[in-house]
């Protein structure tokens, strides 16, 4: 079963593609990591799989389904994720009551008398998914005091309660301490194969891409240069030339 299926995908600014005819498919489950030099268009991939923009030409398909002419809106109610802005996250609020709205966000205002089984449900839901994230322990703490590998798993969290089958993750460890990768890769590698949800994750640490992808992507001025298990894809001449040899 394919998850997300980019189909010729081409997205050009006037005469310049940034994203230049890719084809690949994410499976149900999978956990892959999209790699390339800074400006190598993942960002713009993940726009034109989100729906942020329409590519100039080609498909996308979500569980097969052409979803091209999709707003973002209607492409995350089909089970399509894409981590929150911070901004997104109430500092003022404890972590388990930002999980919480996000989760009661999801499943729409509850009538009166459906309110207080609702409210049990939405606090239980929000307890399972920090409990995914590894925040329980910091359940009562106001989001603002979090550390920022901490605020990371917040936002993951947060992405959790759209109950998503598909994540887009850019560079989800962009601004974490060192000290704090270990405990948020943990996390991350964790996202993907339950109950078949499928990450695509941009990433530039190569150890954790390597820890954590069944399959590397590899995006070189547009085009895709590579879509391969991790041993194939390093071993891949072109690829060492085009990208690791430089970043190495
Ligand atoms: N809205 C835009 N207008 C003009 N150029 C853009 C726009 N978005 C991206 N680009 C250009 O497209 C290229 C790819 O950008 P991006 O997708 O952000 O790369 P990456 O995420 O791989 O670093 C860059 O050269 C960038 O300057
Ligand atoms: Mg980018």
């Amino acid at each position: 079963m394919t998850a997300v299926t980019v189909e010729s995908v081409s997205w050009r600014i006037g005469a310049v593609p940034i994203v230049d005819d890719v084809t690949l498919q994410l499976a149900a489950g999978e956990f892959m990591a999209l790699i390339g030099p800074n400006g190598a268009g993942k960002t713009s991939l993940f726009n034109l799989i989100s729906g942020l923009r329409r590519p100039s030409s080609g498909r996308i398909l979500l569980d097969g389904g052409d979803v091209t002419g999709l707003a973002p809106y209607r492409r995350a109610r089909l089970g399509l994720g894409r981590t929150f802005q911070t901004s997104a996250v109430f500092g003022s609020l404890t972590v388990a009551e930002n999980v919480a709205l996000a989760v009661q966000a999801r499943r729409g205002g509850a009538t009166r008398a459906w309110r207080r089984r609702s409210d049990r449900q939405v606090t239980a839901r929000a307890g399972e998914i920090l409990s995914e994230v590894r925040l329980s322990a910091r359940a009562s703490a106001t989001a603002g005091s979090l550390a920022h590998g901490e605020k990371r798993k917040l936002e993951i969290a947060l992405l959790l309660a759209g109950e998503p089958s598909v994540l887009l993750l850019d560079e989800p460890m962009a601004g974490v301490s060192a000290e704090e990768v270990p405990a948020l890769v943990t996390v991350i590698r964790g996202l993907a194969g339950e109950s078949d949800r499928s990450v695509l994750m941009v990433e530039h640490h190569m150890d954790v891409v390597l820890d954590v992808a069944d399959r590397i992507a590899v995006l070189h001025h547009g085009a895709l240069l590579a879509c391969d298990t991790p041993d194939a894809v390093m071993a891949d001449p072109f690829v060492q030339e085009a990208y690791l040899g430089e970043s190495l």
